[in-house]
């Protein structure tokens, strides 16, 4: 390894460390230990490169929290609602400034969005700078309204309505009241990366990490079932007995007219494997299963994303649309509140995603599976793990891979990349100022 690798290696798990997002505190750190140093920069050529699925249901590391089932999940037979607004009275006690600075920066999960005290990095943008709070002439009652549930000031606000919703106790929230009133000199943002490049992947030994993938996703592409039979029996160009696979992955998630529902990538390959290879189903979010639908769409790199709205997907789709700006969990998140609302913000560490139809750096779909680090290594992840995972940090109770609520946001993700090229696999974004 060269000196500036090394560098460059050092700052990157320096950041792991530093975004500790506030909104990922609810992992347990203690199972992940001898991953979360893993640096798949380093080592992308030699070791065995872990993956995402098999862990439970989901393929997730992380635990989903304790009670958060009691709050709107994206289930088409959940009916419950969002709690409505509170406005408590304005507590007569004195909150301590020491106690509110240490809630801040954990389960308040304040930095994930405001720049507050000099002392904490990387803080997020999604909010205003409070740093000179204390000189904005502020109440105090206008203070506890807006962190008890900042829909009493603005209905429609990003921030989540942490007293209602049983974030932050009444004591707590005196707490933070008392830190923000310590806040009175100016802090600026922290400089940030340009990290707005779809093609991370592309760059010296990412696509190395890429290209073992696809050469692993091959190799199961050309592996003999139990009748003789392997995908490329039938799927090589020269080759009459399926169509070419070429470009196909483009157009899914797609409604198979045979099989009269929409299948993922994952699916219907599984389907060839069990009627054609005589092979089991591999499990959705298993390493096989992303490698083989990652070297399916590798047939396609380049190829424009093409899904189709017509008769058989319309209902899906206007479904999975209505899933995305649903607000939902204990934080009251939409995924369009930091995917579109906050669009290439920064959310403490990390940039947010711009998933839309039409903007800058919208490459989302046309880029999973993706090998993914959080703050531990995960391996190569499928789209619909990403949006799990999304799910299980923002605490919204997640739904189970394959399931129609996933399956319909990811048709509905994958057309608002319509036009874009295939990339997949690539590799995730790096965090903070790397
Ligand atoms: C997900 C992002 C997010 C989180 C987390 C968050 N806020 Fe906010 N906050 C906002 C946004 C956005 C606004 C702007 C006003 C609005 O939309 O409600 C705001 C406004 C505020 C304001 C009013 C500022 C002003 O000038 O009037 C205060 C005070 C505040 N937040 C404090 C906090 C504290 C304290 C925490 C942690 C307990 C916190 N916020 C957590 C997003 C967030
Ligand atoms: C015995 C021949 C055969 C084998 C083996 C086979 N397939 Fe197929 N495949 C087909 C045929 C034929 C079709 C067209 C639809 C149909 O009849 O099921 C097809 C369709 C497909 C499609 C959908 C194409 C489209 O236009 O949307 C995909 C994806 C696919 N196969 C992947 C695979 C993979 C991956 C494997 C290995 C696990 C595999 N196939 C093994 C014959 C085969
Ligand atoms: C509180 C903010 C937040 C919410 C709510 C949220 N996400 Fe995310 N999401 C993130 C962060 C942070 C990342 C990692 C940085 C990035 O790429 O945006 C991410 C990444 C993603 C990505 C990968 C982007 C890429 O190409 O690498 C997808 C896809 C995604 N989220 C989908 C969703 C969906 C679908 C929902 C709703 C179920 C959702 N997210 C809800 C914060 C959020």
């Amino acid at each position: 390894m060269s000196p500036s690798q090394s560098i460059k290696s050092i700052s990157f798990l320096q950041n792991l460390l530093l975004s500790l997002l506030l909104l990922t505190i609810h992992y347990p750190l203690h199972a992940e230990k001898e991953h979360s140093t893993a640096s798949p920069h380093k080592k992308s050529h030699h070791m065995k490169m872990k993956h995402g699925g098999g862990h439970h249901a989901g393929g997730h590391h992380g635990a989903i929290t304790k009670g958060i089932e009691k709050f709107p999940t994206i289930s088409y037979t959940d009916n419950k609602s969002m709690r409505d607004i509170q406005r408590p009275a304005l507590p007569s006690m004195q909150g301590d400034p020491i106690k509110g600075k240490q809630l801040a920066n954990s389960k308040g999960r304040c930095l994930s969005c405001h720049i507050m005290g000099a002392e904490f990095d990387q803080a997020g943008n999604v909010g205003p700078n409070l740093s000179n709070y204390a000189n904005l002439g502020r109440s105090r009652d206008y203070s506890f309204q807006q962190i008890w549930d900042a829909r009493a000031h603005k209905p429609n606000t990003l921030m989540p309505p942490l007293g209602t919703n049983g974030l932050l106790s009444a004591h707590e929230v005196m707490h933070l009241i008392a830190y923000l009133e310590t806040l009175n000199t100016p802090v600026a943002a922290p400089a940030r990366p340009q990290i707005d490049s779809p093609n991370y992947y592309v760059a010296g030994e990412d696509l190395t990490l890429a290209d073992i993938y696809i050469e692993e996703g091959q190799a199961l592409f050309n592996k003999l079932g139990k009748n003789g039979q392997s995908c490329a029996s039938c799927h090589t160009s020269n080759n009459a007995k399926g169509p070419d696979l070429k470009n196909i992955a483009t157009s899914y998630p797609k409604y198979d007219h045979e099989l009269d529902k929409i299948m993922l990538i994952e699916t219907r390959n599984n389907h060839c494997r069990q009627k054609y290879t005589n092979s089991h189903p591999y499990k959705l979010g298993s390493r096989s299963s992303n490698t083989l639908s990652a070297y399916v769409k590798y047939l396609s790199r380049n190829t424009p994303i093409k899904i189709v709205a017509n008769t058989h997907t319309k209902e899906a789709l206007r479904r999975g649309e209505q899933s995305f700006y649903k607000k939902t969990g204990q934080l009251s998140f939409s995924c369009a509140n930091c995917h579109v609302d906050a669009a290439n913000k920064w959310l403490r560490g990390q940039a947010l995603s711009s998933i839309q139809a039409e903007g800058k750096h919208r490459h989302t779909a046309a880029t999973w599976p993706k090998h993914f680090v959080a703050l531990h290594d995960l391996g190569l992840i499928g789209l619909q793990q990403r949006i799990r995972h999304c799910q299980i940090v923002t605490q919204t109770y997640p739904q189970n891979l394959g399931s129609d609520e996933y399956i319909d946001m990811e048709l509905y993700i994958t057309s608002l990349a319509n036009g874009l090229p295939m990339q997949a696999p690539t590799k995730s974004k790096p965090r903070g100022a790397e």
